[in-house]
């Protein structure tokens, strides 16, 4: 295979200028081309075989003929110059990104992405999900059980959110405070006072455009180059991505498939360094569906008060528990060290599209003040979160709660997940921890049965031969090609018709 001589050839070159990966990563801006530690394993890993440009560079970059490199020809000795692109005096190389390439003497200038998004991944809307799009323009009908979008799936806001909001509008035309409107905010404190969260004021709740803003302002305010953050893995993929954008260093820690995905307390604690700022949970998770009991969460507090680390809580399916389980937020086991709680409405409410998050600061706040004044920083700058979205908080927040008719028997969500558990574990090859919460489940393959060493493959296989889309574990920063995660939101009859496809594609593919 092609992809396999290329690998070939390329680790031979790299291991003949001794150059490891992340030399390849750390010099290919001089030659013009920005790649990222995934772009690199997976060439070296014959995944994929780069753009014609990356080759050239790359071939420039260690010295070798790009056409040998590409396995179009046996002569490895490059008759090209082998400087790099920004010290070449004159020449500019063939083929590469943000070249100034000269057409009949005017200088045409290309434009790419910042170099700080090589190492960002975000595969929930990412290569599979464009593929995806392309076979739904050209007519084909998609079943999507990838993304966790409530509303499509007939999951409606509660009209009196709507006529909240609507009868608030012209309220709303201006900006609020940078932090958000004081209504909105005493209704989320009095949520957190709820969730004995300790140390909440109305001055330590920011609210955002939905959590992922606040995520990554939160990440930006605290990070300096080189700085640590644990990160789950599986993880909801922002956090790592935010971590990296931020110029931090995510570290993952694994969260064990054995006992019920509960994040590894012992492989927590072996990866803290000098340089870990703080630990990051997903509680409820996704793409899991785990729900985290107090003895899990205390040693989590245990490590953190040891290391003297902060504690990030993504707490945004709180309310989407069954079985009678309880959520507990970490923050309230934790008043002497410092908390950041994140919730919003665009999952425990089902609301997503007004955009409505928040984050609560707790406990210790006196060691968090320089920190606390970046964030606000950050804060101001946005000015401030959408103000009509804002405005219906307290109504969401207060009285009736009508996900709690969702997730018991006889209602959609339990139901639903009921329904995929059984389904999933009975096609042969497949197996899945049954999920206490949110509404995901992440099922695992038997890699070996299928062959499958690239789950980026599996899911675009899938895709194209049942029309199915579903996210591969990768997309989650989870380092097997062993799992995938499934959104049960769709009714019944539709994850009956998923999983059929599924069975049926199952009972032949091998990689
Ligand atoms: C764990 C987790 N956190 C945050 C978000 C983002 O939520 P929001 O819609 O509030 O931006 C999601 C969305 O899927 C999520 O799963």
């Amino acid at each position: 295979m092609a992809e396999g001589l290329f690998a070939q050839r390329l680790t031979q070159a790299m291991n003949q200028r001794h150059l490891k990966q992340i030399d390849i990563v750390r010099r290919a801006p001089e030659f013009g081309v920005h790649l990222g530690k995934s772009h690199v394993s997976q060439y070296v890993s014959g995944k994929t075989i780069p753009r014609d440009e990356t080759v050239h560079a790359l071939a420039d970059m260690l010295g070798v003929s790009a056409s040998w490199l590409i396995g179009n020809s046996d002569d490895m000795t490059r008759i090209e110059p082998s400087t790099p692109a920004s010290s070449q005096s004159g020449t500019q190389p063939e083929h590469h990104d943000n070249s100034a390439a000269s057409t009949k003497g005017t200088t045409m200038r290309h434009f790419g992405k910042s170099s700080k998004l090589d190492n960002v991944l975000y595969d929930v809307r990412g290569p599979v999900v464009d593929e995806a799009a392309r076979m739904e323009a050209s007519g084909t009908h998609v079943l999507k059980l990838n993304i966790g979008n409530p509303a499509p799936f007939g999951f409606r806001t509660p009209d009196e959110v709507v006529y909240d909001m609507a009868q608030q509008l012209t309220d709303c035309e201006g900006y609020s405070d940078s932090k958000g409107l004081f209504s909105a905010r005493k209704a989320i404190m009095q949520y957190a006072q709820i969730k004995n969260i300790p140390n909440v004021t109305i001055d330590g709740i920011y609210t955002g455009n939905g959590v992922s803003e606040l995520i990554n302002l939160s990440m930006s305010a605290l990070l300096d180059n080189g700085d640590e953050v644990l990160v789950p893995s599986p993880d909801y993929p922002l956090w790592t991505a935010c971590v990296t954008l931020a110029g931090g260093t995510a570290v993952h820690y694994i969260c064990d498939e054995q006992s019920e995905w509960y994040p590894d307390i012992e492989d927590m604690r072996k990866k803290i360094t000098d340089r870990t700022k703080a630990i990051v949970i997903i509680n409820p998770n996704n793409p899991t569906g785990a729900l985290y009991p107090p003895e899990v969460l205390q040693q989590i507090v245990d490590l953190a008060r040891e290391h003297q680390l902060m504690i990030f809580s993504d707490e945004i399916y709180d309310r989407l528990v069954m079985d009678g389980l309880k959520h507990v937020s970490i923050a309230s086991m934790a008043p002497d060290l410092f908390c950041v709680t994140f919730s919003g409405l665009s999952k425990s409410h089902m609301i997503a599209g007004y955009r409505v998050g928040w984050m609560v600061l707790s406990g210790n706040k006196e060691i968090a003040k320089d920190y606390i004044e970046g964030l606000n920083m950050l804060t101001n700058m946005r000015i401030c979160s959408n103000v009509p979205a804002q405005s219906i908080i307290q109504t969401a927040l207060g009285g009736h709660q009508s996900v709690n008719d969702y997730i018991v028997p006889g209602g959609r969500i339990y139901e639903q997940r009921e329904y995929i558990y059984e389904a999933l574990n009975s096609i042969p090859g497949v197996s899945a921890v049954k999920p206490k919460a949110a509404f995901y489940i992440f099922p695992k393959l038997d890699v070996k049965r299928f062959g499958i060493k690239d789950d980026e493959k599996f899911a675009l296989d899938l895709l194209r031969e049942q029309k199915l889309l579903i996210v591969q574990g990768s997309g989650f920063n989870w380092h097997q090609p062993d799992h995938f995660r499934v959104v049960y939101l769709p009714r019944i009859e539709v994850l009956k018709d998923a999983s059929t496809k599924l069975r049926d594609f199952l009972s032949t593919y091998y990689q």
